[in-house]
């Protein structure tokens, strides 16, 4: 006899799709499997799913710069309820407590706004929310003290009320609540924007892996001005630099820089030379910087890292976007790097940030 199923829940869940990728919101959420329910704040959108290990492998995931379980949700417009603070942590105690949060962060649902209200609130909300949790969890201040595998109670907060889940940071795709990491841009020794990139670049990686040891030596593809290459040498990484262009003048004398003035396809590396890691931020044709990184990947030691950046400038369509992220994943993967992760930070523009690690021992898969 023939049985039916039930339908899998439908939960609701709460995404944040950047605004450079705002025009394809119904697409991103149709490939995921699910349908909005509302457009709250500036990025994010209310949506209900069912599927949620084929909502994570869909072509739309990558472009979820942060999303999380909307397990509790107060619509309510928060300036206008008297002692707010207080029924909100009341409530999250309530639920939450029991299932033992690694931490609690709670943030602003639209960051843009200028006024501090809902800045104030979440901190406040945070403070009173933690007296009721158990007193080791108020210890993690820090947000990259979190595990990234261990559920923390992440909340929103804005106009629109409260919306609070409970979910790692690694699939949250973020350490912050909202998924944004701050990066001042402009002091003065500032190289190129650029800069940032590679700075939030290794601050996401830090929910997938450790990040490199002092001394590592990164091959860096595409490096000038070199906005990139100083945040490097900050960290106390060895770094070889390549572009056609020369690097800021600023950088020329550093001990741990070594640069060469060439395209990146006349750099042959003796055989025996091994990288810890590889960044590419080459603009040009995408696929042709796929095919350098590729084929430069057999420099890397085993389990070396590879952060690159896949310019869409000039792909237009939700499908050309996406063929072109499949086409550049399976040529990485035939050079036997393993994928990590896609994601756009929030210091991208048109492009994705792809994390892959060498995997050493021939071909790789997804
Ligand atoms: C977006 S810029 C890089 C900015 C840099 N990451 C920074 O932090 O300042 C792209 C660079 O890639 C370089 N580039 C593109 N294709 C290249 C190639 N085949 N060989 C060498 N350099 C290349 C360009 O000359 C350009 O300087």
């Amino acid at each position: 006899m023939e049985s039916t199923l039930p339908d899998p829940p439908v939960r609701p869940w709460l995404i944040r799709i950047s605004e450079t990728f705002d025009e394809f919101s119904q697409e991103i959420v149709h490939a995921l499997g699910g349908v909005i329910t509302k457009k709250l704040g500036h990025e994010y959108y209310l949506i209900q799913v069912s599927d949620l290990g084929a909502m994570r492998r869909s072509a739309g995931a990558k472009y979820l710069r942060w999303n999380l379980p909307v397990d509790h949700a107060w619509p309510c417009n928060p300036e206008k309820m008297v002692g707010f603070v207080e029924k909100a942590a009341q409530a999250m105690a309530r639920k939450f407590k029991s299932q033992g949060p690694q931490a609690i962060f709670i943030g602003q649902l639209d960051p843009s706004v200028t006024h501090r209200y809902y800045k104030t609130l979440a901190s406040n909300l945070r403070g009173r929310t933690l007296q009721l949790f158990p007193s080791e969890i108020a210890g993690f201040s820090e947000v990259e003290a979190q595990a990234g595998s261990v559920p923390t109670l992440f909340g929103l907060i804005g106009k629109e009320g409260l919306f609070c889940g409970l979910q790692s940071p690694r699939d949250s795709n973020g350490f912050y609540p909202g998924g944004t990491k701050y990066i001042a841009q402009n002091q003065p020794d500032t190289v190129s924007r650029a800069g940032a990139k590679i700075a939030e670049a290794l601050h996401h990686l830090l929910l997938h892996r450790k990040p490199l040891k002092k001394g590592s030596h990164w091959l860096e593809l595409g490096a000038s001005p070199g906005g990139m290459t100083s945040e490097l040498l900050a960290r106390d990484y060895k770094v070889t630099a390549l572009d056609r262009a020369p690097l800021d003048p600023r950088l020329a004398q550093h001990p741990n820089l070594t640069f060469a003035l060439l395209g990146v396809g006349a750099f042959k590396p003796s055989a025996v030379m091994r990288y810890d890691a590889i960044l590419s931020d080459m603009n040009g044709e995408p696929l042709e910087a796929v095919r350098q990184v590729a084929r430069l990947s057999a420099n890397l030691k085993p389990g070396g890292l590879v952060i690159f950046t896949l310019k869409t400038a000039g792909f237009s369509a939700f499908d050309e976007i996406n063929h072109l992220h499949e086409t550049a994943l399976a040529l990485f993967i035939e050079a036997g790097l393993r994928w990590i992760t896609t994601t756009h930070l929030t210091y991208n523009r048109a492009e994705f940030t792809l994390f892959l690690e060498f995997d050493g021992s021939g071909k790789s898969t997804a």
